[in-house]
């Protein structure tokens, strides 16, 4: 992961460079730092842990010069010490590094024997020494790079700059995302655009492969063969995006709280007033052409693949595979050429479901990815890209996105309906209706936010919690799951609720929380008697349910949480508001950083 940004600018860059980095914090914040040439002479700051302890360190400690790079970071080799704190410097050198470099421990060897010594555990002090010594060599800056580049092995994206050099940066790409920011009379660099929106919002992405020499007044780009390669130049939309939380006390709070608007807005992308069809941007997609799904993603986006599933196979009547990005990339599974190959991620810069769309191509008759980042690598190498239009999302567990995930997939398996006839126009009408009534069932959702924290708060006195749910269901008890051991760091796990006897119920005791994710639908019954089963171990039991649910099946349990009364195909989307506030509560219960959980990042650009 890690995030990394550059400046040549007019002004002076620490703050920038800081101010930058706020913005990619999502990406890691085991330590933070920035290096700056001054009248030629580099030097840098550096802190361990959130950016906040570097900005404290540039009070005490200021660093002048208007060229500079900075970095955050999520370690990957090496702890988080100031040691092992980017910028990394060898000599002259100073580089930022998102990554791994794979063959890092042969350079080492190979610099070791030629008399180089290590200061830091880190792969990215090798690339600083690389290219010390091919300056030593009597290689100018931009040519050492490049010698040091053609040796590297692994997913980077890098920042460099010299002493002595104040008016240069030079930059790659390989598998790590990055974006040149034009400025008037300035440059920038950074992992992302939203990095840089308040800068400029005139970008030019890197392709694979290409590095490039930035002056304030020039770029060049070169791509992995040395020719120049001509990128395009484009202007962003995301220069007003603010990124604020709104008077809610943390981001994720913003985010769960919102969903009714932005689920709203979401919709109505795909869903023209005038009719009951669904739209979809581009070509759109052919479904009488596609005779099997593959659904490929990470993380909370892979969960509402799961749930997915159960919706083209029983609207659409489509067979489904789904998998997580880094099973699949590695498993080589046949893709038959009628074989859509759907993939789900909200940053779209997932390394691995990344890695995964690249399997599929030349292979899925079309890739097609549900992203929250129209600008992502994902995005950008998909044959149709359907935005969520979530939002920027800082929190690092994933809310406003998931729901809208799952709209946007769910829109599809109608669509996907329609198109195969096993979905009448009526019943696709139905359906488009009740979607529409989605967002004011969230705010009802939303209305029992007192029950909810008052059930978070005993949960947040237990060790293990248990989510139960079956059907359409069960992949919102694995999501519920998720969400509760990220933020709080309380173990728990989803299951299938008929699974609950094949293993888990030998958990159940009095100290056993076990949330139960039951509307009132035709598997309600058999949810129930799992329920009963819990129950008669002594289980806790939080049922989150309807009023016919909760009128039938609430005696004996600890706690209820009530949910307005939807159709069933809606009923994931509307159960993910208590599952996401019920992990938050329960994380503001215990004091726990919700919004950057220890050992998280918000994208995953590393294997
Ligand atoms: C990380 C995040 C999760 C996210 C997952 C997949 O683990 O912490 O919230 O669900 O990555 O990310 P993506 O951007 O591909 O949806």
């Amino acid at each position: 992961m890690c995030g990394i940004v550059g400046v040549l600018g007019d002004h002076e860059a620490a703050p920038i460079l800081v101010e930058a980095l706020k913005r990619l914090e999502y990406r890691g914040y085991d330590s933070a730092g920035i290096a700056t040439v001054n009248s030629g002479v580099l030097d840098r700051r550096r802190a361990v842990g959130k950016l906040v302890n570097l900005s404290d360190l540039l009070v005490h400690e200021p660093l002048p010069g208007k060229s500079g790079i900075g970095h955050t970071r999520w370690a990957t080799h090496g702890a988080p010490t100031v040691t092992n704190a980017h910028p990394h410097r060898a000599g002259q050198v100073a580089v930022v590094h998102n990554g791994i470099i794979e063959n890092f421990r042969d350079l080492r060897a190979e610099l070791a024997a030629k008399g180089a010594t290590f200061v830091t555990e880190t792969d990215t002090e090798t690339v600083a020494l690389l290219t010390e010594q091919h300056m030593k060599e009597g290689l100018g800056p931009v040519d050492a790079v490049y010698r040091t580049l053609d040796r590297l092995e692994g997913a980077f994206a890098l920042a460099f700059l010299f002493e002595g050099e104040d008016d240069l940066i030079v930059a790659a790409r390989k598998g790590s995302p990055l974006a040149i920011g034009h400025g008037d009379g300035e440059m920038y660099v950074g992992s992302d655009a939203i990095a840089l929106a308040p800068l400029t919002n005139r970008i030019t992405y890197l392709e694979e492969g290409d590095r490039a020499v930035l002056t304030r007044t020039s770029l060049e780009i070169r791509d992995a063969h040395g020719s120049i390669a001509n990128r395009k130049m484009r202007e962003i939309a995301i220069g007003s995006t603010r990124i604020d939380k709104g008077g809610h006390k943390h981001f994720m709070a913003k985010e769960i709280a919102e969903q009714p608007n932005v689920l709203a807005d979401a919709l109505s992308h795909y869903l023209p007033i005038a009719d009951d069809t669904i739209s979809l941007p581009g070509k759109g997609i052919d479904f009488t052409k596609i005779e099997r799904l593959t659904m490929v993603a990470c993380g909370t986006a892979f969960y509402a693949c799961l749930t997915a599933k159960y919706w083209f196979e029983q609207i659409a009547k489509l067979p489904v595979e789904v998998d997580v990005a880094s099973e699949f990339r590695y498993r080589e599974p046949p893709v038959s050429a009628n074989t859509l190959a759907l993939f789900v991620s909200q940053s779209g810069e997932t390394a691995d479901t990344l890695a995964a769309l690249r399997y599929c191509e030349g292979k899925a008759r079309q890739i097609v990815s549900v992203i929250n980042v129209p600008e992502s690598s994902i995005a950008r190498e998909s044959d149709l890209a359907l935005p969520i239009h979530a939002g920027v999302e800082v929190g690092v567990a994933s809310t406003k996105a998931f729901t809208c995930q799952l709209s946007v997939l769910l829109l599809l398996a109608l669509k996907a309906a329609a198109d195969r006839g096993t979905l009448s126009a009526e019943e696709l009408a139905d359906h488009i209706s009740a979607l529409r009534s989605l967002p004011s069932h969230l705010n009802a959702a939303l209305d029992e936010e007192d029950a909810i924290r008052r059930a978070a708060l005993s949960l947040s006195e237990a060790r293990d919690v248990l989510f139960l749910g079956r059907g359409q269901m069960y992949p919102l008890a694995l999501e519920g799951a998720l969400k509760l051991k990220e933020i709080s760091y309380i173990h728990a796990e989803g299951y299938a609720s008929g699974e609950l006897k094949h293993g888990p119920i030998a958990l159940i005791d009095k100290h056993m929380p076990v949330v139960v994710m039951a509307p009132r639908d035709e598997l309600f019954d058999k949810t129930v008697s799992n329920m009963q089963e819990v129950m008669a171990r002594k289980g806790k039991v939080v049922l989150i349910s309807d009023i016919e649910g909760i009128n039938e099946a609430s005696e004996g349990v600890w706690s209820v949480i009530r949910m307005p009364s939807v159709p069933h195909v809606l009923a994931p989307i509307l159960y993910a508001v208590p599952a996401q506030l019920l992990a938050y509560h329960t994380a503001v219960a215990k004091g726990t950083d919700v919004d950057q959980p220890r050992n998280l990042a918000k994208s995953v650009t590393v294997e």
